[in-house]
């Protein structure tokens, strides 16, 4: 016999109680769409390795970005990928009012003012040495030297119009020293600052460093980015960076690492917490479904189901596009 203390299918045998089980609904408000600017301003080139992604040069955004936004395209995040000749020791190219991404910001927000246009912030696609700070002799990372110069570059995509800042570099204090730099520069009520805050050195970033050119020369990032066993550091980096003022955290990437969600949300109950699901997540759910593991669609939306669940609000997503058609 059945004890009644063990039944559980009356709860959800009907198909109309089964969304009653739902904490965060999915909508088209909770993604948010990665886009990479290339400095080739006429140029539409799929990335080899993330499958219906490609480098958009400033002059094709609109076409790309515009039929988006009339399926409901609330916000995206920009990453610009300049020329290689460009490139220095100190990222001095990140913040070229003539890169991409200044351009492309201006670009999105005089065609789609609605648009919630977030910049990525960091200086690996624009250092020679591709890491994500400037260094000392010894090549470990300068940190006051890499803080002021995120900060300059975040305040000046935020004064080309952009709305969000997400600086993505992982250095100590680098919060504080932008929403200092948004408040001196009179502009810290219309810039809101994502928090990059649990991001963890992971094999997950293989397709973006390709997509971006942004890989390290030498060594890796990971005394700088969080080790990926690491709870106790990803929650002090929670807590930090909301004492030094974040509107939003993130945490990334999303799949593996659905535990830090959950703790971002008990850690920052009071903030919108984001989950980015990364290049790597991304190209391993496309090759997965190509060789049959499971369909796309029910997977795509079983990943999104996952993270609202662990406990975030907005979905930082490659899918985008497809989630898009997917809600309509
Ligand atoms: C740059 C940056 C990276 C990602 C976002 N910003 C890569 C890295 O840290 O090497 C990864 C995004 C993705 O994989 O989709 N700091
Ligand atoms: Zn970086």
């Amino acid at each position: 016999m059945v004890e009644i203390d063990s039944l559980l299918h009356s709860g959800y045998h009907h198909p109309a109680q089964r969304p009653w089980q739902v904490e965060r609904m999915l909508t088209k408000s909770t993604l948010m769409y990665p886009i990479f600017v290339t400095h080739e301003k006429d140029s539409m080139t799929p990335i080899s390795s993330m499958p219906n992604q490609c480098r958009i040069g400033v002059n094709r955004l609109e076409e790309f970005v515009g039929p988006l936004v009339a399926k409901g395209l609330q916000s995206v995040m920009l990453f610009g990928v300049p020329d290689d000749f460009v490139k220095d020791a100190f990222g001095t190219a990140a913040d070229d009012p003539n890169g991409p991404v200044i351009q492309a910001t201006r670009l999105l927000k005089s065609r789609f003012p609605e648009l919630l246009v977030a910049c990525d912030v960091c200086l690996c696609e624009y250092t020679s040495h591709g890491h994500c700070g400037h260094l000392n002799p010894d090549n470990t990372i300068d940190n006051k030297a890499s803080v002021r110069r995120l900060a300059e570059v975040a305040v000046n995509y935020a004064k080309a119009g952009a709305d969000c800042v997400a600086p993505s570099d992982m250095m100590d204090g680098r919060m504080r020293a932008i929403k200092q730099g948004l408040i001196d520069a009179g502009i810290s009520h219309r810039v809101s600052l994502m928090a990059y805050s649990a991001k963890f050195a992971s094999v997950l970033y293989g397709p973006f460093r390709d997509a971006a050119c942004s890989g390290a020369q030498f060594g890796d990032r990971s005394a700088y980015q969080l080790p990926p066993p690491s709870r106790g550091l990803a929650r002090r980096a929670i807590e930090r960076d909301v004492r030094e003022g974040a509107d939003m955290i993130m945490v990334k990437p999303a799949g593996f690492y659905m535990d830090i969600i959950r703790d971002a949300k008990d850690l920052a109950p009071n903030h919108p917490i984001a989950a980015y699901q990364v290049s790597g997540e991304y190209a391993t759910i496309h090759h997965a479904a190509a060789a049959g593991v499971y369909e796309l669609k029910p997977a795509v939306l079983e990943s999104m189901t996952g993270f609202l669940r662990a406990g975030c609000n907005i979905v930082i997503t490659y899918f985008t596009p497809e989630l898009l058609d997917w809600l309509s």
